[in-house]
């Protein structure tokens, strides 16, 4: 969809926030002890994403993939989701930030998905920093319920198969009325997407930090912003 402004701030960063699991390790403590530090991470990232007038900040927070972790591991990541939402929500609020939340919902609990649909109703209209969670998300999961959504719109409107173009299909995906990804940041050191942003990162810059996700600073992120300033993009031009 959006080709980026040309000033050299990327409009829309995600993050595949990796590296909490060793980060924990690391310091002989629990895995769950690291996703905690990792929520702190958020709170900082979204704050400086903010104040450095990025508009959509997009975060994975739990894949589609994740739910074969260990019981005990699962169970504390979505108790840390649905807390995190209700601690954080007033601070949302005074600081305009509007909440969305990308993934299926089907696969959530009825309580976290009562504090998402709250987080998004309460927030709607805030036009600070959109902070997009992507929960129980899967890209090509997020393709395949969107090619379904098509197919009904297209079947609603009574047009055919032929109508669906990139621009219908893009409005019937998690992200529908968002900009593309100018820049994803993966931390931890791992080189690949991991089914995230899927349709959407097709033009993305990449960048890969060896920093842990609850190490990840301000200096990183800017770092990151620095060095998308200097990528020159073509989205398949000369
Ligand atoms: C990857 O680290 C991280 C996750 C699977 C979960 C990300 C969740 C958070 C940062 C916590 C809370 C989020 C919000 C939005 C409050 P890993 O466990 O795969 O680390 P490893 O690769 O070192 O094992």
């Amino acid at each position: 969809m959006s080709a980026g402004m040309d000033d050299g701030q990327p409009r829309h960063v995600a993050f595949i926030m990796d590296g909490n699991g060793r980060w924990a390790e690391a310091r002989g403590l629990p895995r769950a002890l690291g996703h905690r530090a990792g929520a702190e991470t958020v709170r900082r990232v979204t704050s400086f994403a903010r104040r450095r007038g990025i508009p959509f900040l997009t975060l994975y927070a739990f894949s589609t993939e994740n739910w074969s972790r260990p019981r005990e591991e699962v169970d504390a990541l979505m108790e840390l989701l649905s807390s995190f939402l209700a601690a954080e929500l007033p601070a949302l609020l005074e600081n305009g930030v509007r909440l969305k939340i990308l993934g299926d919902r089907t696969g959530l609990s009825e309580g976290l998905r009562q504090r998402l649909a709250a987080g998004e109703e309460r927030t709607v209209g805030l036009t600070g920093l959109t902070l997009s969670l992507a929960i129980n998300y899967g890209g090509r999961d997020e393709c395949l319920r969107a090619a379904r959504l098509a197919a009904e719109r297209l079947a609603a409107l009574g047009r055919g198969m032929e109508s669906l173009d990139q621009e219908f299909f893009a409005a019937c995906l998690d992200t529908a009325g968002m900009p593309d990804p100018d820049l994803i940041i993966r931390t931890a050191g791992e080189m690949r997407l991991s089914n995230f942003l899927i349709w959407q990162a097709a033009y993305a810059e990449l960048f890969f930090t060896r920093r842990t996700w609850p190490d990840f600073s301000d200096a990183d992120f800017e770092e990151a912003i620095l060095e998308y300033g200097k990528r020159a993009r073509k989205f398949g031009g000369a």
